[in-house]
């Protein structure tokens, strides 16, 4: 199989430099070599860590948000909960070892691109069929074999897209929506410029190179709207597929339910006076990468999300960080629980004396305003 940069050297051959959103889309997720279709993921043993991956509590403080949206609709069963860009699984297995409240009555739906990272999710959850999530409680039967869920929750099924299902659903995604391929506009001296790929002479080998073409006028006209009085040289993200995600997202949550995201985000102004390779970043093996068009699938490239063009999909609901999400959902309380049971078993030295210790080191990563307490929590009611 020809390497991804060949592949897109092929393209630009045929029909003239493409789109950043179209390389980093192949870059990220082409079957043939893309970083999160081959395997790339988060965790310690991954290429970045995220919340749930810095352990148990976040999932834990999730399960206790399920458990109030839950109660706020009246305790529904079946509570059908999507989480979307669901990597390999961890937020899912947190949640659910958390047993909150809702679990016997709870749907749980993984959507997950890459089936690479698909395949991961039966490792530690009891997945079963998609048949089974969307009709009423079914009863067990032997004949049936394994993958038929007993009559009570948690059922929990593993799917390639957001799925079709009648509401009121609550969608939730952490660090999905700045994965999502983006344009990237240059502010020229004389209107806007668009970043786009064409093929360039790496020594002796191709290399996938930058070239900046007049913007067309309706990406012109949109970065107007977006932002005004951005010195020239100054980029900015056009997040098309985000703001087409979210609109898919708010139809499956339907009449009643809600849409939450979870990631590092900013406006469009903030992100247009900063350096561009502040916002716009790649990531490798837990190391900053390169250049975006560099080492094509071999690096994450993720860029801050833009609240204000979300916000013209549908104005949010509530906009907070994380460390004020997870405060109201009443982590000090579970961080208070850990350090007496670090004191009361620190001399014992096992596993429930650990487990305390490292929630306490947990919550301060996850509050920590310069990193994961600093992501903002994104809500829509539908
Ligand atoms: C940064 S990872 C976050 C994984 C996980 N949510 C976490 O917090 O650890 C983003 C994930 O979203 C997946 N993804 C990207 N686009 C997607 C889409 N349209 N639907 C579902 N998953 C998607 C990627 O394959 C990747 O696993």
């Amino acid at each position: 199989m020809p390497p991804l940069v060949d592949l897109l050297a092929g393209r630009i051959a045929r029909r003239g430099p493409l789109p950043f959103d179209e390389v980093m889309e192949a870059a990220l997720y082409d079957p043939r070599g893309g970083f999160y279709a081959t395997g790339g993921a988060a965790g310690r043993h991954g290429d970045f860590v995220t919340s749930p991956e810095v352990g148990p509590l976040f999932g834990q403080l999730v399960g206790r948000a399920l458990d109030r949206w839950w109660t706020d609709l009246g305790r529904p069963d079946p509570f059908v909960v999507v989480e979307a860009g669901a990597g390999r699984g961890a937020l899912a297995r947190s949640v659910l070892s958390s047993e909150p409240a809702c679990a016997a009555s709870l749907r749980y739906l993984l959507v997950e691109r890459s089936e690479a990272l698909r395949a991961r999710h039966a490792d530690h959850l009891d997945i079963v069929g998609p048949a089974f999530a969307f009709g009423p409680p079914l009863p067990d039967d032997d004949d049936d074999g394994p993958g038929v869920p007993t009559a009570d929750g948690p059922v929990v099924v593993s799917l390639a897209d957001l799925p079709s299902v009648d509401g009121p659903v609550v969608v939730l995604a952490n660090e999905l929506l700045d994965n999502l391929a983006f344009r990237v506009l240059e502010r020229g001296a004389d209107g806007w410029l668009e970043v786009r790929a064409a093929v360039g002479s790496g020594g002796s080998s191709t290399a996938v190179v930058e070239l900046l073409v007049p913007a067309d006028d309706r990406l012109a006209e949109y970065a107007d709207r977006l932002v005004s009085d951005v010195p020239i040289g100054a980029r900015i993200p056009v997040q098309d597929a985000a703001a087409g995600w979210l609109r898919r997202a708010l139809d499956t949550a339907g009449r009643g339910g809600r849409v939450v995201l979870i990631d590092y985000a900013a406006t469009t102004t903030m992100l247009a006076h900063r350096p561009w390779a502040d916002w716009l970043r790649t990531y490798a093996g837990h190391e900053r990468g390169g250049h975006p068009f560099d080492r094509l699938g071999a690096q994450d490239i993720t860029a801050d999300v833009c609240v204000d063009q979300l916000a013209r999909v549908r104005p949010l609901t509530t906009d907070q960080t994380q460390a004020e999400w997870l405060t109201a959902l009443g982590i000090e309380d579970l961080v208070e629980e850990g350090r007496r049971v670090w004191t009361e078993r620190a001399h014992l030295g096992d596993l429930e004396a650990m487990r305390a210790r490292s929630r306490i080191t947990e919550a301060e990563a996850l509050l920590d305003p310069n990193g994961l307490g600093g992501f903002r929590v994104l809500e829509w009611t539908t």
